[in-house]
C-alpha cells in the first residue's frame, strides 16, 4: 500500500492526518465524522437497487463481490468495495449506507444514510427510461420517502439533524454519454457534445436544487471520468486502435469545465450550501497512463472475461478469460474500477472533500 499513498503531497497528507486523527476522535466518542451518507447516482455508486428491477444492468451474480466481504455479489459493479464504500469506511461509519430497495433499508438501519443509486441512470431522464434504470428525479422522489420514515423512527428533531448535516454523493453523466449520447443516433444528430454537456448539467442543476430544497448542505458530485479510456468505449469508438479516444476524453473535460461553473454558480446563491465537485477525470487518467507508479500492471485491458466489452449480465461465471486476481488491474469490468483502483479514487475524494466534513 505504501507506493500507493506515496504520490500524495506531504502537506495534503499532513493535513489529512490531522483531519483525521480529530474524526477518529470523534469516532471514539461513538459519532461519525457526520451523521450519515446518502448516496445517489449510476452503477458507479449503486449498491444492489436494481437487484430486483427489471433490467439488464445487473451486477449481482459472480464473479463481482468476488473480493467483497464473504464473497457476496451485493449488486455493487465490481469484485469489491466501491470508492464511497472506501469513503464511508473513512468517515467513520462501521457499515454502509444500505440499497434503499433493499430489505436491510428499515427501522434503525436507516439512521446513518441510505444508498438510492441505479445502475444506468443519468441526469436526463431518457437515459434512465432506456435501460430500466431509476432516474434520478425518482430517486429524488424515493429519498422524500426515505425522510417520512426516518421522521417516524427518530423523530422530526433528530431526523432534521441527520438531513442537514449528512453528506450526499452524486455520481452521474457517465451514462448519459457512453450509453445514451454516442450510441442514440437521435441524440447525436440532435446535439453537438457541447450543446448535450450544457443540456446535461441544466439537468444537474435541477438535481441540485431539489436536493437541497429538501434539506442537504454537504454535497460532493464527481466529475466525469476520462470517457475515451474506458475499455467499452476503446472497443466501441476506438476504430481498431488501443489508445485512449481523444474526442471522447476532450467531451469529458468540456462537461467537468461547465460542471465547475455550474457548481460556482449554485454555491454563489446558495451561501450555506457546501459543495464540492470532485475531480475523478485527473486521478483516473494518471492512473491509466502509469499505472506501475501505483503498483498496477493492466490499465487497458479488465479484468472481467476478454476485458474488452463485459459488463452487467455479459461479465458472469462462464465469460472465458476472467483474470484471478484483479489487485493489479484497474478495470474490474469494461466500463467499473477494480477494488484497487476505487481505493486509490476514495483517497482523491477524501483529500478533495475536507470542506464538507469541517
Ligand atoms: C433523538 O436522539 C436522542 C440522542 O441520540 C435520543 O436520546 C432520542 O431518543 C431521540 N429521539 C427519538 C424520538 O428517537
Ligand atoms: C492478489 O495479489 C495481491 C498482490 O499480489 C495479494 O496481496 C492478494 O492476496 C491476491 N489476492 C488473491 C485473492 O489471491
Amino acid at each position: 500500500m505504501g507506493s500507493r499513498i506515496g504520490g500524495m503531497g506531504g502537506s495534503v497528507m499532513l493535513l489529512l492526518v490531522a483531519q483525521l486523527w480529530v474524526g477518529l476522535v470523534a469516532v471514539c466518542e461513538g459519532q461519525g465524522l457526520v451523521p450519515g451518507v446518502m448516496i445517489f447516482g449510476d452503477s458507479v455508486v449503486d449498491v444492489g437497487n436494481n437487484n430486483n428491477r427489471l433490467t439488464l444492468v445487473k451486477a449481482n451474480f459472480p464473479p463481482y463481490g468476488r473480493d467483497f466481504a464473504n464473497h457476496i455479489p451485493t449488486g455493487r459493479f465490481c469484485n469489491g468495495k466501491l470508492a464511497t464504500d472506501f469513503t464511508v469506511e473513512n468517515l467513520g461509519f462501521t457499515s454502509y449506507p444500505p440499497a434503499y430497495l433493499s430489505e436491510q433499508a428499515t427501522g434503525k438501519n436507516l439512521l446513518s444514510g441510505a444508498n438510492f443509486a441505479s445502475g444506468a441512470s443519468g441526469y436526463l431522464d431518457s437515459t434512465s427510461t432506456l435501460y430500466g434504470a431509476i432516474s434520478l428525479n425518482q430517486q429524488l422522489r424515493n429519498y422524500k420517502d426515505y425522510q417520512s420514515k426516518v421522521e417516524k423512527v427518530a423523530g422530526r428533531a433528530n431526523a432534521t439533524a441527520l438531513f442537514t448535516g449528512s453528506i450526499y454523493v452524486v455520481s452521474a453523466g457517465a451514462s448519459d454519454f457512453v450509453q445514451n449520447y454516442y450510441i442514440n443516433p437521435v441524440v447525436n444528430r440532435a446535439y453537438t457534445p457541447d450543446r448535450f454537456a450544457d443540456l446535461v448539467v441544466q439537468n444537474f442543476n435541477t438535481f441540485i436544487e431539489g436536493l437541497y430544497n429538501l434539506g442537504a448542505r454537504r454535497i460532493g458530485v464527481t466529475s466525469l471520468p476520462p470517457l475515451g479510456c474506458l475499455p467499452v468505449a476503446i472497443t466501441l469508438f476506438g476504430g481498431g486502435s488501443s489508445d485512449c479516444i481523444t474526442r471522447l476524453n476532450n467531451d469529458a473535460i468540456v462537461f467537468n469545465k461547465k460542471l465547475n461553473t455550474a457548481g460556482q454558480t449554485l454555491r454563489k446563491s446558495h451561501p450555506r450550501l457546501k459543495l464540492v465537485v470532485f475531480d475523478i477525470y485527473n486521478p483516473l487518467l494518471d492512473l491509466i497512463r502509469h499505472p506501475e507508479n501505483n503498483g498496477f500492471f493492466e490499465a487497458r485491458k479488465a479484468c472481467c472475461g476478454t476485458g474488452t466489452i463485459e459488463t452487467s449480465l455479459l461479465c458472469n461465471t462462464g465469460s472465458p478469460g476472467t483474470c484471478a486476481n484483479a489487485t493489479g488491474y484497474v478495470f474490474w469490468d469494461s466500463v467499473h474500477p477494480t477494488e484497487a483502483a476505487n481505493q486509490l479514487l476514495s483517497d482523491a475524494l477524501l483529500t478533495q472533500g475536507i470542506d464538507l466534513i469541517s
